[in-house]
């Protein structure tokens, strides 16, 4: 099968290029290289790359026939979109229904998209399932619930098939860990291996539902392959369903980096932080026959005998 995976060259979507490739597929990745890097892909005879704009690719681009399309090219940081929301509304929402018109165009009969737990806002009933109210607290999240909603209201006009996964706290290789919206893991993981003191926002009895990259991109690939009614979408949480709190962390942290004497800082929580959050991953699990492999511990094992954390 011929797949297209836009910000192909980021974080997730270069994992998932690897994933797609190592099961016979070939793939055209399309990204722009903002914040993407060559260096994350490989040289393979199934790969194409693009590098261009999703915002402002033709149909023309593509000239081999297309089985589905993975749209993750973003500007994923939360804290960017509420700095610059016009230009994250361009990247994050305009960008969709550009996708969403290829779609259309080529006659293309899946898009998987890849959506966040952020839409959720601020929840306090846990576990966190799809039915619960949304409410974003960034356009970050509202943006990526109305991508949602265009994938719905066209999946139904058009006749292709919609999955939206909801991605909770994903870590893994090649997640930057220095930038000011880096995950929790690869910013500890980075300061450690530096020996350098971390700093928790809070007391540390926060929670986060942390899946490691290759399951992720797993449940992408599944979602490509699923055989979903034309016209119809699915909306699911990518979780572990499992909570891990910031200390647990920590502790974890340290079996791997015993030489680390450096201090724990304690600073005021940040703004707008939510306090617990965790999946409830029995839609998924019942849809895509998805469930995570890898546990946080298993995950951070393998994130760090990778070491390529950047
Ligand atoms: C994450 C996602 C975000 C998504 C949200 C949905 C990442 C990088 N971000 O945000 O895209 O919208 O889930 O719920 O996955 N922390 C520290 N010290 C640090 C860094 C972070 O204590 O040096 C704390 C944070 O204050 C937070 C927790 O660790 O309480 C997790 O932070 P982070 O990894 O940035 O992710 P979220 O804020 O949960």
């Amino acid at each position: 099968m011929h797949f297209i995976v836009t910000g192909g060259a980021g974080f997730i979507g270069s994992h998932l290029t690897e994933q797609l490739l190592s099961e016979g597929h070939h793939v055209t990745v399309v990204d722009n290289l903002t914040t993407g890097r060559l260096q994350n892909l490989p040289q393979h005879p199934r790969l194409r790359f693009l590098k261009k704009d999703i915002l402002i690719c033709q149909p023309e681009d593509f000239t081999e026939k297309v089985d589905g399309i993975a749209h993750l090219a973003a500007i994923s940081s939360v804290t960017e979109s509420l700095h610059r929301p016009l230009e994250a509304h361009h990247n994050n929402l305009s960008a969709t229904l550009a996708v969403i018109q290829l779609c259309q165009a080529l006659g293309i009969p899946k898009l998987v998209f890849a959506s966040s737990a952020s839409v959720y806002g601020n929840l306090t009933q846990l576990p966190i399932s799809e039915d619960q109210k949304t409410s974003p607290l960034s356009p970050y999240g509202l943006q990526k619930l109305v991508s949602e909603q265009y994938g719905s209201l066209f999946a139904k006009q058009v006749g292709f098939s919609f999955v939206g996964l909801r991605i909770f706290n994903v870590f893994g290789p090649r997640q930057v860990p220095d930038s000011t919206y880096s995950g929790v893991i690869s910013r500890f993981v980075d300061m450690m291996q530096r020996g350098l003191p971390i700093t928790i926002y809070g007391d540390g009895t926060q929670t986060r539902d942390f899946i490691y990259v290759k399951d992720v991109v797993r449940a992408f690939s599944q979602a490509l392959k699923a055989n979903i009614t034309p016209g119809s979408s699915l909306i699911c949480n990518l979780g572990t369903g499992k909570p891990t709190s910031l200390l647990q962390l920590v502790d974890i942290l340290k079996k791997y980096f015993p030489q680390w004497r450096a201090e724990i800082n304690f600073a005021a929580p940040r703004l707008g932080d939510i306090q617990h959050s965790q999946a409830d991953i029995s839609k998924i699990s019942l849809c895509l026959d998805f469930q995570a492999e890898w546990s946080a511990e298993s995950a951070i094992n393998g994130l760090i005998a990778s070491s390529i954390i950047q």
